[in-house]
């Protein structure tokens, strides 16, 4: 998969997030403005595109549905970046290119960002309830439909989710003790939890089945803990300007990676394993027989030789 058609794809999906973004104005305005900044800001919009593609892969046709819910994991990402980079977090002072929310506007506006985003994320989403009217055709179906997307984007991003992994995250610094079990669970949950919400809600809201959004969730898994691994790596051996943040950030704030522990030769390898198995179960769903299916393939095996 080449950069440029990513790229294009990028840009699409910067279209639907920019036509649910807030207008700054009103007593709000700061907050709107340093909300926008950071989805402004960029990034590679890989969890609007794994779940439009899971939609469609399934056969999901009705674009109205899918949107509000890209919009809002984005936005929910986005958040959980905005406070990944604050002072009492990870500290840094560089995000997709350009100066983190806090550093921008301020400590106060950089929390106060996360939150507006995580609380507008939910009123976006609920927006899918708008494509069901009284007379759609099944419409108890479609409204089962949204709920249970609702369900999983709330759970993944929560305590039991993302939330949970950077908790354990945080409290593994600056400790000698931390296991490969409990960078398995940091990795599960801050990181796989959302590429699983982005591809289980694009399956649900194609109307796939309980067995087949289980399936998902696996595949999607071990793409989210393929990639937090290769985001270890390349905080090791990449650089601030093509992944547009501050290289060295773990060991800087005295981080057991996965690269600490099983050494980047390893950590290579098994991202390498992951993606692979990822690209294997996705083909035994019948991912290999669809466009959609086969762009999915190529798009989770580009992610092992990203640099960004
Ligand atoms: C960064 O995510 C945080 C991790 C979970 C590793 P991305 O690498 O997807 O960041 P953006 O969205 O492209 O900026
Ligand atoms: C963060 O992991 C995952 C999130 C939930 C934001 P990192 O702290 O490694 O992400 P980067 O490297 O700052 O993007
Ligand atoms: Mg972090
Ligand atoms: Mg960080
Ligand atoms: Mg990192």
């Amino acid at each position: 998969m080449t950069d440029e058609i990513l790229r294009k794809k990028a840009e699409e999906i910067d279209g639907i997030i920019e036509s649910y973004l807030p207008v700054p104005e009103g007593e709000a305005a700061t907050v709107i403005k340093a909300m926008n900044y950071s989805i402004h800001a960029g990034g590679k919009r890989l969890r609007p595109l794994l779940m439009q593609e899971m939609y469609r892969m399934f056969g999901g046709k009705d674009d109205g549905v899918i949107r509000p819910f890209m919009a809002a994991i984005e936005m929910i990402h986005t958040y959980s970046l905005c406070h990944d980079d604050l002072p009492a977090m990870d500290n840094d002072d560089m995000r997709r290119g350009k100066k983190s929310t806090h550093a921008e506007f301020g400590e106060a506006m950089g929390i106060l960002a996360g939150d507006g985003l995580l609380n507008y994320a939910f009123e976006t989403a609920l927006k899918a309830f708008d494509t069901i009217s009284t007379n759609t055709t099944d419409m108890a179906a479609k409204t089962k439909r949204i709920c249970d997307a609702l369900s999983i984007l709330a759970a993944k991003a929560g305590i039991y989710g993302m939330i949970g992994g950077q908790t354990a995250d945080i409290e593994s610094e600056e400790r000698s003790d931390v296991s490969m079990e409990t960078v398995r669970y940091i990795h599960e949950n801050k990181t796989a939890a959302m590429i699983e919400s982005s591809m289980m809600i694009g399956a649900v809201l194609a109307g796939a089945s309980s067995d087949e959004v289980s399936a998902v969730e696996r595949i999607a898994s071990d793409v989210g803990n393929a990639f937090q691994i290769e985001d270890d790596i390349l905080d090791v051996v990449g650089s601030d300007e093509a992944l547009g943040k501050p290289v060295g950030s773990d060991e800087k704030n005295g981080k057991t990676t996965y690269v600490s522990l099983a050494g980047l030769e390893k950590a290579k390898a098994d991202v390498r394993s992951l993606s692979e198995r990822a690209v294997k179960s996705l083909g035994e769903l019948g991912g290999a027989g669809t466009e959609d299916g086969l762009f999915l393939t190529e798009l989770i095996k580009s992610l092992v030789e990203r640099d960004r």
